[in-house]
């Protein structure tokens, strides 16, 4: 039963040459690259995509917010689009992961990084809802997986120069301090 529930909120990110995304630029930003792929696919489980063996596959879980304040969270609602607007025609797939010295803080030592000293949530609103988002967990996944978040972005073409403005300010974050390793995925939609 509980297995059940977790499949239902598991995505599974797979290179497919033919899949709905195609690949524009792929590039590490930080710690080691992913081998190069030309197309990817986002599925639930299961799917004959996913069965495929030897195929590039990242996994992730759709989560309860962790940080978010109620007064946060009703301007994150209020402001923010869903995925898979007709005109949100790009997509950026951003695989994160943070290091020990980040997971051996408390809650509260990794909110104030996260929002006191960040910004992260005040400055993601000003790009609402222009980038559509999506955050998904897989450090409890299991204890080799090879990132803590996925997190996915889509937007209008001519939305890409204010996402790279977005992207610039959150690495100049303190919150990067703690990003050990971070790969960055451009797709279009076919
Ligand atoms: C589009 C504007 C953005 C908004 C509004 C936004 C908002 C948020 C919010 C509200 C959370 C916390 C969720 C919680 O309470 O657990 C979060 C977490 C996160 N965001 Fe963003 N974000 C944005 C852009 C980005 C970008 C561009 C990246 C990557 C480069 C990113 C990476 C992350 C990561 C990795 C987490 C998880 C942090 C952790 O749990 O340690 N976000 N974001």
């Amino acid at each position: 039963m509980m297995e059940t529930i977790v499949e239902q909120r598991l995505s599974i990110f797979v290179e497919d040459p033919a899949g709905p995304w195609h690949v524009v630029a792929q590039h590490a930003i930080v710690g080691d690259p992913l081998p190069a792929i030309e197309g990817l696919g986002v599925y639930a489980q299961p799917n004959p995509h996913v069965q495929d063996a030897g195929r590039w596959m990242l996994r992730g879980i759709a989560s309860n917010e962790r940080y978010a304040t109620r007064d946060e969270k009703t301007r994150l609602v209020a402001a923010q689009e869903g995925l898979g607007r007709p005109e949100s025609t790009r997509a950026v797939l951003i695989p994160i992961r943070k290091n020990a010295q980040w997971w051996a803080l408390t809650q509260d030592e990794r909110r104030a990084i996260f929002e006191a000293r960040s910004s992260h949530i005040s400055t993601g609103l000003r790009y609402l809802p222009a980038v559509a988002r999506k955050l998904y967990h897989c450090r409890d996944l299991s204890d080799t997986e090879p990132f803590d978040f996925l997190t996915w972005f889509e937007f209008a073409p001519e939305d890409e120069p204010h996402f790279d403005n977005l992207l610039a300010e959150l690495r100049a974050s303190a919150e990067w301090d703690y990003v050990g390793r971070e790969v960055e995925i451009r797709l279009t939609r076919r």
